[in-house]
Order: structure tokens, then C-alpha cells, then sequence
């Protein structure tokens, strides 16, 4: 039997983890906001101490990456001590704690994949929150896993295939910036992928620990992201608009966001035998749900 603390419930990753099929014995436990704030220590500690944990999920976060340029206190007291909290908790319990966190940790001047141990230079607060709650993991508790992730989609809350679905409703031309480059990334794949390092940390004593990465397989921009996007839409005969490539300098935004956050995701499938699906059929999958669900709620209110 093993009980597992999940931070961030419901946050896309979080409800992702939930949905996952877990080994018998295996039982997750997703307190709400309000009964686990991981900023608070006594909120830590109380739920810490009310059952034998096996393990802790962090994947709860400050995510506003433009309005983190203005609340720095708030991005920072999320991202970096509520993971300095639960590293030091997870430590005393003797348990590992697994925490997630971004490419937005590098600057985007990379020109091949990041590799884990390459060198981070956040250019935005929320990247420099995420690179300090990073340190306090790998420091506070040694037995720990920090997976990096980008460009999440989910049916859940907002992210940018959301968002393209809602504007290309209505819009007949949308500008997308085509001068970043990354990976869009299933939340449904990370809470896989999350799990199968929870279960190795769980299984072996010596499993590995350190920085990984994960995102989907392979590289695009947002504009070529939105065209995929609205190319399923398309053969699902929703009203699409026209996309124009547009450059990042069209398309101001409070916080300055990397160019290029390819990640290496290797070292993960080597050491835990995770490997990546493409990400335009991970997101697709993702991309349909949303199709689907938005056209039952069109037909449940022609109906009603
Ligand atoms: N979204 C992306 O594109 C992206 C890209 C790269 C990496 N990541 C990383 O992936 C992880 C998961 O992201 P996500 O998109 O699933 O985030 P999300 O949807 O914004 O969910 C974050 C969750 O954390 C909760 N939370 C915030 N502050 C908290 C606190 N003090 N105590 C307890 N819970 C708190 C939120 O609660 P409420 O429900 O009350 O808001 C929410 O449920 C994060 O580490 C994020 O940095 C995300």
C-alpha cells in the first residue's frame, strides 16, 4: 500500500495525475488549496503528519508568467519556498519528493535541445521562481526528481489551445508569433510520465534522482502549433480563421518569454525508460477532447 501527497490537484497536471491509472495499492490523495497551501509551514506540517506518506507530487505553481512580472512576491513564495517547504518535509520523512518544473528555467539563446545539466538563466520572474524552487528541491531533499516540462495543453484551465479555440470561433484571421520555438506537451503524458518516476523512486531505493526533462517528441513554433490545432478543428468542421505568422516583437507581453526551450528529454528514457510520443498526436488527442466537449455543450444549448 502506498499513499501518495499530490500538491496543485486542481491545476492541469494535478487533475492529470488524479485521471491516471495507478498500480493496485497504489491510493493518491489531493488535498484542495484551502486544506494544503504548500506556502504555509504549519499547513505542510499538518498534512504531512496525518498520514504515512510513500511519496509527494509537486506539480502546484504560480503559472501567470506575465502577471509573475508584477507579483514577484506571490511567484516566488509559490515556486520557490512552498518547494523549499516540501523538500525539507519529504527529507525528515525519509521520502522522495518529485517536482516539476519549466523551460522558461533557460534564456532561449540555445541552438540544440537543453540538455538537464545545461546552464539556466531565467529572463522572466516566473523562471526565476521555478529556477530557485529547483535548487531548494535538489538541495533540501536529495532523494528528489525535478522534471521540467513546456508549452502544457490539457482540457483543463487555460493554455494556448484553449485559448485558439475560443478566438478562432469568432475571429476570421489570428497573428501567432512564429519566432519561438519549443514543445507542446500533453499534461495527460507528464502525469504518466511522473508516475513511472514515482513508482521507480517507490520501488528502488537507488533509483535515480536529479534533473529531467520531459515534454512530447519533437519541436514547433506557436504559430505552427495554432496551424495544427485549427487544422483538426478544420476536419472537425468547426469555423477556423486565417493564422499569420507574426514575430514575438508584434505581440508585446509583460514578461519576456525564451526563444528557443527545446528540451533533451534522452537522459529520461535512458534512466527511466520513458519515451516521448509525438507531440501533434499527444496534443491531438487533447485538441479532439476539446473539439468534442465544446460541441456537446453547443448541442446540449441548442437543445435546452
Ligand atoms: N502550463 C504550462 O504551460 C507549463 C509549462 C512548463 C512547466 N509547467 C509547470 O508544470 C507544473 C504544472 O503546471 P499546470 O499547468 O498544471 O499549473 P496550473 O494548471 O496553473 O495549476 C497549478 C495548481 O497549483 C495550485 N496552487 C497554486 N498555489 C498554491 C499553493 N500555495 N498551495 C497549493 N496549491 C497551489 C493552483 O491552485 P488554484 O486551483 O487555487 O489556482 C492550481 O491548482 C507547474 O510546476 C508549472 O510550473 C507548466
Amino acid at each position: 500500500m502506498a499513499d501518495i501527497l499530490v500538491t496543485g490537484g486542481a491545476g492541469q497536471v494535478g487533475l492529470e495525475l488524479l485521471a491516471h491509472a495507478w498500480p493496485q495499492g497504489v491510493t493518491l490523495h489531493a488535498p484542495s488549496r484551502a486544506e494544503l497551501d504548500i506556502t504555509k509551514p504549519e499547513s505542510v506540517a499538518a498534512v504531512m503528519a496525518s498520514r504515512h506518506w510513500a511519496a509527494v507530487i509537486n506539480p502546484a505553481a504560480y503559472t501567470a508568467v506575465d502577471k509573475a512580472e508584477s507579483e514577484i512576491g506571490e511567484a516566488f513564495a509559490i515556486n520557490a519556498l512552498g518547494p523549499a517547504l516540501l523538500a525539507q518535509a519529504t527529507k525528515a520523512a525519509g521520502i522522495p519528493l518529485v517536482h516539476v518544473s519549466t523551460d522558461y528555467v533557460f534564456d532561449g539563446s540555445g541552438t540544440r535541445p537543453y540538455l538537464p545539466g545545461d546552464a539556466i538563466a531565467p529572463i522572466g520572474v516566473y523562471g526565476a521562481s521555478k529556477a530557485a524552487g529547483e535548487l531548494a528541491v535538489r538541495s533540501g531533499n536529495p532523494r528528489s526528481v525535478v522534471l521540467r516540462t513546456a508549452w502544457v495543453v490539457s482540457p483543463h484551465r487555460a493554455n494556448f489551445a484553449k485559448t485558439m479555440l475560443r478566438l478562432g470561433a469568432t475571429r476570421d484571421s489570428l497573428g501567432v508569433v512564429a519566432d519561438q520555438h519549443g514543445s507542446p506537451t500533453s499534461a495527460t503524458d507528464i502525469a504518466a510520465a511522473l508516475a513511472a518516476i514515482t513508482q521507480h523512486l517507490l520501488a528502488d531505493a537507488e533509483a535515480p534522482t536529479g534533473i529531467y526533462h520531459f515534454t512530447n517528441a519533437g519541436q514547433t513554433t506557436w504559430h505552427g502549433f495554432a496551424a495544427h490545432i485549427f487544422a483538426r478543428a478544420a476536419a472537425a468542421r468547426l469555423k477556423t480563421p486565417a493564422v499569420k505568422a507574426i514575430a514575438t516583437s508584434d505581440y508585446p507581453t509583460p514578461a519576456r518569454r525564451p526563444a528557443y526551450s527545446v528540451l533533451d528529454t534522452a537522459s529520461l528514457t535512458r534512466d527511466f525508460g520513458i519515451a516521448p510520443r509525438p507531440w501533434q498526436e499527444a496534443t491531438g488527442e487533447t485538441i479532439d477532447a476539446l473539439i468534442q466537449a465544446s460541441n456537446s455543450s453547443a448541442e446540449g444549448s441548442r437543445s435546452a
